[in-house]
């Protein structure tokens, strides 16, 4: 160590001395000596790296590494040199023109060459809002909303979304996304609850595997930021930026809890919330900033501010020196300005020379930024990989989140077994303002930051996924408010819902009913007689108790972005449904807010959701079917949650498991995979394991896991009862506490024989 360290000092100290008497040019002086610096040797301790750089840096240097500036906000693209700016954002929808891949790419290397020229070259870190996909680049893969991605209860897929996502964006060169939100959206009121992934806390805290996904993508790995901390789900009313008003112990239970995980996951930054708790804007919150998320959570990322965050905190419009300070004094090491930067770096240069601001307090933000900057690999990569930019909007991708819109979907109601439909006979009629609409199944936070409806970027629509899944089995007739149906259909689909917002504007203080135009929609279709399907794009439960007796089957869709081929898939049988509400589901408005465990009458509980009960008609289909109805069906399904299948195989030799647990304080989640290497194919299982320490399920996806004492059994559900010869794999995921070690289980057995692990 002490030798890797001292030939790189006797270097910059003989620069030095050369330079002193003159030997190096002026303007090549910083280059010359940097270039001989121990930060720029990636063989070095990152703390030793930070160190060495730090102690070379001005005043101008670390204001400007603490200055974040909107990108189009930028006067000249030199300033990013001249201020010495640490980081650029986009905010929603700003994007360089043509809005295409590479001139991200393009632009995002361009601002890095400026932050590169200056004497100490230290790069900046452009960050940007990939919440549900690139979002705001035109043709990204979009995601489902977080929401939706709570319903699948399924958090390697939560993570391997956001190891695509990752990719996406370093494609376009950027570094950083502002994600995942980590709200718990207690009143769905709120018109950011579609980026809650649920109103559970815990379910949340399991769904921070995203976190994972974003920053443990290899060389396309992105900072991840967890926001808004803390308390932005929890307001009064549920009104943006508001007063969560709660005690210390529910805040932190409800609140803090997916915080926690995200730390101890490693997240690189916590983004502040414009909210106020008990009346003190989050902003200024010294205690719960650097108390609790520094200190007693032992957060090593940096602290950034929401968009002009700082401004709110005196109520007067633009910021103030004092707002700085008392900012910066809370712990907040990187302020999102946006606009004014100017402005910003000389007030902040003026706090600290003034001693308002104590010194130590600038280098713990500096040093907490360039950390992050040393393990991104930026000093050694600052440009784009452009070995990424053609995996915006592949096709490998859009698998990734066609499967997360399957798996998202919550079939609520299902009628005489009306779905699945039959693929092929007669005619399908599909309405509905969402039906064909990219903008609408996407949602706020698309291409722009409210989004907006129509064509706004590439991908397939729920009725094009439609007709690419039916072809030429059955004739598919559109009509967008449903005007020339009649009778001679066999089923009806209309696709409704909520138009795009984001943030506040997306406030829902009324009604949550649906529009006129959806219920007009509704009523044309239900007076034909022909069965109904309806799929609910929208970004909340909303208010249908009055509706829903006249439809035969509901699925909530929440915001699937753009893969619509994978709600198709589901309504036809090519998938299961398997998602369960990550929300409770209100009879009226008036019971917001309505959580699980409230005692409230919901007219659908938190983690309800139905299973078919019937067998997917499999592809290739089975039976030409009859028009008009083609469903002869048992029973309605009414089981919300797995069952295990009635007849249990003896036994599967060949079988192995692979048990992998995600750890943190006292909780973990675990995902389980069986493979059946054998050659005949396992129907029913049922796999069992004992634990040699004291863990405890708490609870379980895709199977049912009961515990006695420290034997586990977990059963399929009733969509994953078979396991394919030869290799077919089923999986099974489960959530739990345990204290001491969590050691993996030694040997499992499969119906009755033992399973090699893998
Ligand atoms: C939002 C944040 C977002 C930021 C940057 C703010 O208005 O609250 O969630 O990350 O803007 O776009
Ligand atoms: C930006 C968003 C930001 C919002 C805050 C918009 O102009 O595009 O990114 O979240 O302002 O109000």
């Amino acid at each position: 160590m002490t030798s890797r360290l001292r030939s790189p000092w006797i270097i910059a100290l003989v620069t030095l001395l050369a330079a002193a008497l003159g030997a190096v040019p002026a303007a090549g002086r910083g280059v010359a000596r940097a270039a001989d610096a121990p930060y720029k040797d990636p063989s070095l301790p990152v703390a030793t790296r930070v160190a060495d750089l730090l102690s070379r840096m001005s005043l101008d240097d670390k204001a400007g590494q603490m200055t974040q500036a909107d990108r189009g906000a930028l006067t000249t693209v030199s300033d990013v040199a001249a201020y010495r700016l640490g980081s650029i954002l986009s905010g929603g929808g700003s994007a360089p023109s043509p809005n295409t891949p590479s001139s991200w790419a393009d632009m995002y290397d361009n601002f890095q060459r400026q932050a590169l020229s200056t004497p100490l070259g230290i790069p900046m870190i452009y960050g940007i809002d990939a919440v549900h996909g690139h979002n705001n680049v035109v043709g990204a893969t979009i995601f489902p909303h977080n929401i939706g991605l709570g319903a699948t209860r399924d958090p390697d897929l939560v993570e391997r979304v956001g190891r695509a996502t990752a990719e996406e964006v370093s494609g376009t060169g950027i570094d950083w996304t502002f994600a995942p939100c980590l709200c718990v959206a207690r009143n769905d009121r709120w018109g950011r609850t579609y980026e809650s992934f649920s109103e559970d806390p815990q379910l949340v805290t399991q769904m921070t595997t995203i976190v994972d996904g974003f920053q443990k993508a290899g060389n396309a790995s992105i900072l991840a930021t967890a926001k808004h901390y803390v308390g932005d789900g929890g307001t009064t009313g549920g009104r943006d930026q508001g007063n969560t008003e709660l005690s210390e112990a529910d805040l932190r239970a409800i609140h803090l809890a997916p915080f926690k995980a995200a730390v101890q996951r490693g997240v690189g930054s916590v983004m502040v919330s414009y909210s106020s708790w008990n009346g003190a804007r989050m902003h200024g919150n010294k205690y719960l900033i650097t108390d609790v998320l520094k200190g007693e959570l032992g957060f090593k990322g940096f602290v950034v501010t929401d968009w002009a965050g700082i401004d709110q905190l005196d109520g007067q419009t633009g910021f103030t020196a004092n707002e700085i300070t008392t900012a910066i004094n809370a712990g907040v090491d990187m302020v999102m300005v946006p606009n004014d930067y100017k402005k910003f770096v000389s007030l902040l240069k003026q706090e600290v020379q003034a001693g308002r601001i104590p010194t130590s307090r600038i280098d713990d933000a500096n040093r907490r930024i360039l950390t992050k900057k040393f393990e991104l690999g930026l000093f050694e990569k600052p440009l784009t990989d452009r070995s990424y930019t053609s995996t915006v909007g592949s096709a490998a991708h859009r698998a990734v989140a066609r499967e997360a819109v399957r798996k998202s979907l919550v079939l609520l109601k299902n009628a005489g077994d009306v779905l699945p439909l039959a693929k092929t006979g007669g005619k399908i009629f599909v309405a509905g303002k969402s039906a064909d609409d990219i903008g609408n199944q996407s949602g706020g936070w698309t291409i722009s930051w409210q989004g907006s409806s129509g064509n706004i970027t590439g991908g397939t629509t729920i009725l094009q996924g439609i007709r690419d899944l039916v072809g030429s089995g059955a004739q598919v007739t559109y009509n967008r408010d449903g005007s020339g149906i009649d009778s001679s259909y066999r089923a009806a689909i209309a696709v409704v819902g909520e138009t795009p917002y984001a943030e506040g504007q997306g406030d829902r203080t009324g009604s949550m009913g649906l529009d006129s135009t959806d219920l007009a929609t509704l009523q044309r279709l239900k007076a034909s007689g022909v069965p109904l399907v309806v799929v609910l794009v929208s970004g909340r439960p909303l208010d249908i108790a009055g509706q829903i007796d006249q439809w035969n089957a509901l699925v909530a869709a929440w915001l699937p972005g753009t893969e619509g081929r994978g709600v198709a898939d589901m309504l036809f049988g090519d998938s299961a449904p398997s998602g369960r509400l990550p929300m409770t589901w209100p009879r009226s408005a008036d019971q917001e807010p309505i959580n699980d465990g409230d005692g409230k009458d919901a007219l659908f509980k938190y983690g309800y959701g139905l299973d078919y009960t019937v067998p997917p008609p499999h592809s290739p289909s089975p039976s030409p079917s009859p028009s008009p109805s083609p469903s002869p069906s048992p029973s309605p399904s009414l089981s919300p949650s797995p069952s295990p299948s009635p007849s249990v195989s003896p036994s599967a030799g060949g079988c192995v498991v692979t048990y992998r647990t995600n750890d943190w304080g006292g909780g973990f989640t675990a995902d389980v995979t069986i493979t059946n290497r054998s050659s005949s194919a396992v129907n029913g299982w049922r796999l069992q394991w004992t634990y040699a320490g004291n863990q405890k399920i708490t609870g379980y996806w895709n199977a049912v896991v009961t515990q006695s004492g420290q034997q586990v059994t977990a059963s399929n559900a009733s969509y994953n009862g078979t396991i394919g010869a030869n290799g077919g794999t089923a999986s099974f995921g489960f959530q739990g506490t345990y204290s001491g070690a969590n050691a993996t289980p030694a040997a499992f057995t499969l119906n009755g024989a033992a399973c090699a692990t893998g």
